[in-house]
């Protein structure tokens, strides 16, 4: 990488030990529009010369595009990033989930995925993605695999199958103003000693534009992304996967890293973004 990661990174580790980086980088809108292919690859290069080395896509995204943006950026330094893609729930069952991870693949110009998740719950049984999960991972084409958009039950249903402890993480909704998950599926999750992925980390822009946020990142001399994102990675087992094809944002981003979140910030955003007062049903978008 053209500059080492800087160490006031935090690392996450998945329940194999493997650690990621707490802060990775997402993808949802890249690769719908050619022309703008080249700025969102070097978005994510430069978020990967910073040491943000775990990179975010699905099939979804882009319908492949996002991949294809995401094989520019890693080429070259594939070894030395995290590469997590999901299948769309109606690719997921037992043979069509190894061709939506080929595609995948091939997409990423890549021989393995680091971490494949299921996008969100369809109406393939469970069983039948895990299935697949279980053979991708004994052929090396992923080297480990999750859920996302997953709620307690859903977890507890995928235990039940008596695989739950290869699952790797559960990537879900997480920001400042969406806590809901701190009730039951955060606690459960710890419990497992599997950590969350948060999506959607910066309330996809808006939450930036709350004016208690704005008040709280004045005082601290930081940037209101700074504190959403220092926000999440105050436990050790988030990693929070912020979009942004703006080298300017990638690097304000990065630099959440560094912020001291003091108890009186804490006691300010517990006051202005309170956590949950009992059991919400997961929010998605
Ligand atoms: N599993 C799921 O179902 C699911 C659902 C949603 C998202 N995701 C994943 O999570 C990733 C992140 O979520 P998201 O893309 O929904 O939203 P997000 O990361 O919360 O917000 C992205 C938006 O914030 C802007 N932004 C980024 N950094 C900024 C900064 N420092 N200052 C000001 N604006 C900034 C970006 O614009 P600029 O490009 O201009 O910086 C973009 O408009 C996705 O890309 C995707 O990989 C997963």
């Amino acid at each position: 990488m053209a500059n080492a990661p800087r160490i006031d990174l935090p690392s996450v580790p998945f329940p194999d030990a493997t650690r990621v980086p707490a802060l990775g980088l997402g993808t949802w809108t890249m690769g719908e529009d050619r022309a703008r292919a080249e700025r969102e690859a070097g978005a994510l290069s430069l978020g990967l010369d910073l040491g943000m080395t775990l990179v975010d896509t699905a099939e979804m995204y882009g319908d492949g595009g996002a991949e294809e943006v995401v094989a520019k950026a890693i080429a070259g330094r594939r070894d030395r990033v995290f590469v997590v893609s999901k299948v769309y729930p109606h690719n997921a069952g037992r043979k069509s989930a190894i061709s939506a991870c080929e595609r995948s693949l091939r997409r990423l110009s890549t021989d393995r995925l680091d971490l494949y998740l299921l996008h969100w719950r369809g109406s393939i049984p469970l069983a039948e993605t895990v299935a697949a999960f279980e053979r991708l991972r004994a052929d090396g084409k992923i080297l480990r695999w999750g859920v996302s958009n997953f709620d307690t039950a859903d977890m507890r249903e995928l235990f039940a199958l008596g695989v739950g402890q290869h699952c790797a993480t559960n990537q879900v909704l997480y920001h400042l103003a969406q806590r809901g998950v701190e009730w039951d599926l955060l606690p459960w999750m710890r419990a497992q000693r599997m950590p969350v992925m948060a999506y959607s980390p910066l309330g996809q822009g808006a939450l930036l534009r709350k004016p208690k946020l704005a008040a709280i990142a004045a005082r601290l001399r930081a940037t209101p992304a700074q504190v959403a994102l220092r926000w999440l990675l105050r436990t050790p087992d988030v990693v929070a996967i912020p979009e942004s094809a703006d080298p300017g944002h990638v690097r304000d981003n990065r630099a959440s890293g560094s912020l001291d979140l003091d108890a009186q910030a804490l006691r300010e955003i517990d006051a202005a973004f309170p956590p949950p007062k009992g059991p919400t049903s997961l929010a998605v978008i």
